[in-house]
């Protein structure tokens, strides 16, 4: 796609659009990392691949208009916002599966939906051909499987992760957010506080059943909440925590309704 432009940094922001100022952040990050003479491309893709679940694509926020104003607001040089036929064809029939680190976590939960990030974003990679993409912190395990990928297939990225951008009352900015009820949108920054309280709990010592258990029991108390899941794993294996030593990820993934938010925080013990 952007042959011709060797020497030059080409920093790819992967996205599906309805976007927003955790997408501006890593934007303007991409901007930074290819400085006055590189290149920030965006790609604005809802893709359909990577959805388990037909209702949760048929609802997802579509705002391409308002897309090109962020990105232009953001000083990305190309967007590139194709349609699912340019990128899949009718008899599409290769798949990109990681085996390990999706196993767990919204991996667990979601069949399918790792596969359809990885196909997605190496498509991206051949087509853009970047030297940096910028990934956002919310979704740790994409991240990690990302990682994962472009270590294993020899893809010549530096893949970069961007801190999670919250509101001002802690809610994780996410373009599900919108449709959330105002009762849900009220009672979520409690995700917030739960990792918070979690993390306090852990640094002066408590279990990872215990720490666990606080987030659900805090999350079990709101109105249509149901908890997908409250885990505590090793940060870089996103498997069980066996040295504590090691940084740990507390994730949790929660239905507000139908609306299912993420989030997540690094914890390690206080020596
Ligand atoms: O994080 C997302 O928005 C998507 O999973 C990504 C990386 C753009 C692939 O479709």
């Amino acid at each position: 796609m952007l042959a011709g432009h060797r020497g030059k940094r080409i920093v790819l922001v992967p996205t599906m659009g309805a976007l927003h100022e955790g997408h501006a952040t890593l934007m303007r990050q991409a901007r930074t990392l290819a400085g006055a003479g590189g290149i920030v491309v965006a790609s604005v893709f809802l893709n359909p691949v990577q959805f388990d679940n037909a209702g949760d694509l048929a609802t997802y926020p579509q705002t391409p208009e308002a897309d090109l104003a962020v990105c232009r607001a953001c000083g990305v040089d190309v967007v590139f916002m194709p349609t699912p036929s340019v990128m899949y064809c009718a008899d599409r029939s290769i798949t990109m599966e990681e085996t390990h680190l999706s196993t767990v976590l919204c991996g667990a939960k979601r069949p399918g939906h790792f596969a359809g990030v990885c196909l997605v974003v190496s498509k991206l990679f051949n087509l853009v051909q970047p030297t940096d993409a910028v990934f956002g912190k919310k979704d740790y395990q994409q991240l990690a499987i990302l990682r994962r990928m472009v270590r294993d297939l020899d893809i010549p990225v530096t893949l970069h992760g961007a801190e999670i951008v919250r509101e001002s009352d802690g809610l994780a900015l996410s373009s599900r957010n919108v449709r959330l009820t105002p009762e849900h949108r009220a009672a979520a920054p409690t995700i917030r506080r739960a990792l918070l309280e979690a993390q306090a709990a852990y640094e002066k010592g408590a279990s990872v059943a215990e720490v666990c258990r606080c987030v659900v029991d805090t999350l079990f108390r709101i109105p249509g909440v149901k908890v997908d899941y409250v885990e505590l794993v090793d940060a870089e294996t996103l498997h069980e925590l066996k040295d504590e030593s090691h940084m740990a990820l507390l994730a949790v993934a929660a239905y507000f309704g139908d609306v299912r938010l993420i989030d997540n925080i690094e914890l390690t013990r206080k020596a």
